[in-house]
């Protein structure tokens, strides 16, 4: 008994050895295997090597946490500080910090999908879900379309009367006829050239164009375009290059009499 007592004692002793030249982050160090921390390494000039993170790991209090994309065993492993909503995922043997599901990779965040909880309006995608952002109550915020768009899918699309870049960004499954209006001072969304533009969609034709009989008609000296759109009359666009040619036809005489 006695004899089993001092080798479960000097086996004690052994990892209080052990313990005490375990070297944490920052610490002196002479090889890597001396660093306590996970993921850390002995690094630095010879005779002035400290115990630090390896690339793709960042210090988290006495601990080296992964950044996304490095190498994980546990979720804990992962550094949801410099990351939130990112977790280890991957087949057993080969995990890495990944972006959650409901959220998307970018740059070096994970950014919130159309219907995931938020907190900032920040926390959401809007480089895949433009126009959405987090809104609701305190405590239960979602990304959602921002007021004037509609969620199509997994897209916030313009209302008319909404800001747009091109048709495709226009609610067309709502208003059929939707475009953008190109030749707006300010890009939006308007019901196109022959399109239905009854009842409160009066005053939602497109540049040079006006609701007649419930469809929307260009102007008097403007012509519909294959989009839908008024642009200045052939026979206006005639006359102008007609001036033209006078104008150089005369510029050129003048100098040769
Ligand atoms: C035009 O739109 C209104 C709703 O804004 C709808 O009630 C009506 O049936 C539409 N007319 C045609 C001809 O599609």
């Amino acid at each position: 008994m006695f004899r089993f007592t001092l080798v479960v004692v000097a086996i004690l002793l052994a990892n209080l050895t052990e313990w005490t030249n375990a070297v944490a982050l920052d610490a002196t160090c002479s090889a890597t295997s001396d660093c306590t921390p996970t993921y850390s390494e002995c690094t630095g000039a010879t005779g002035a090597q400290t115990c630090k993170c390896a690339t793709g790991y960042n210090k988290q209090g006495a601990d080296c946490k992964a950044d996304l994309g490095s190498t994980c065993t546990l979720t804990t492993d992962c550094d949801t500080t410099t990351h939130p909503n990112s977790e280890c995922t991957g087949t057993s043997g080969s995990k890495t910090c990944t972006c959650k599901s409901g959220y998307t990779k970018q740059g070096t965040a994970c950014k919130a999908n159309l219907g995931t909880t938020c907190t900032l309006t920040t926390d959401c995608d809007t480089t895949t879900h433009p126009n959405s952002e987090c809104t609701g109550t305190s405590g239960s915020k979602t990304c959602t379309c921002k007021s004037g768009y509609t969620k199509q899918g997994t897209a916030c699309k313009a209302n008319l009367g909404s800001a747009c870049t091109t048709t495709t960004d226009c609610d067309t499954v709502t208003t059929t006829d939707a475009v953008c209006d190109l030749n707006a001072a300010s890009k939006i969304c308007a019901v196109g050239f022959d399109g239905n533009c009854s009842g409160d969609k009066s005053t939602k034709c497109p540049t040079s164009a006006t609701c007649v009989s419930n469809k929307c008609a260009c102007s008097t000296g403007y012509i519909a375009t294959t989009t839908k759109l008024c642009s200045k009359s052939g026979a206006e666009g005639l006359v102008k290059a007609m001036s033209m040619l006078i104008m150089v036809t005369i510029l050129i005489a003048g100098k040769m009499f």
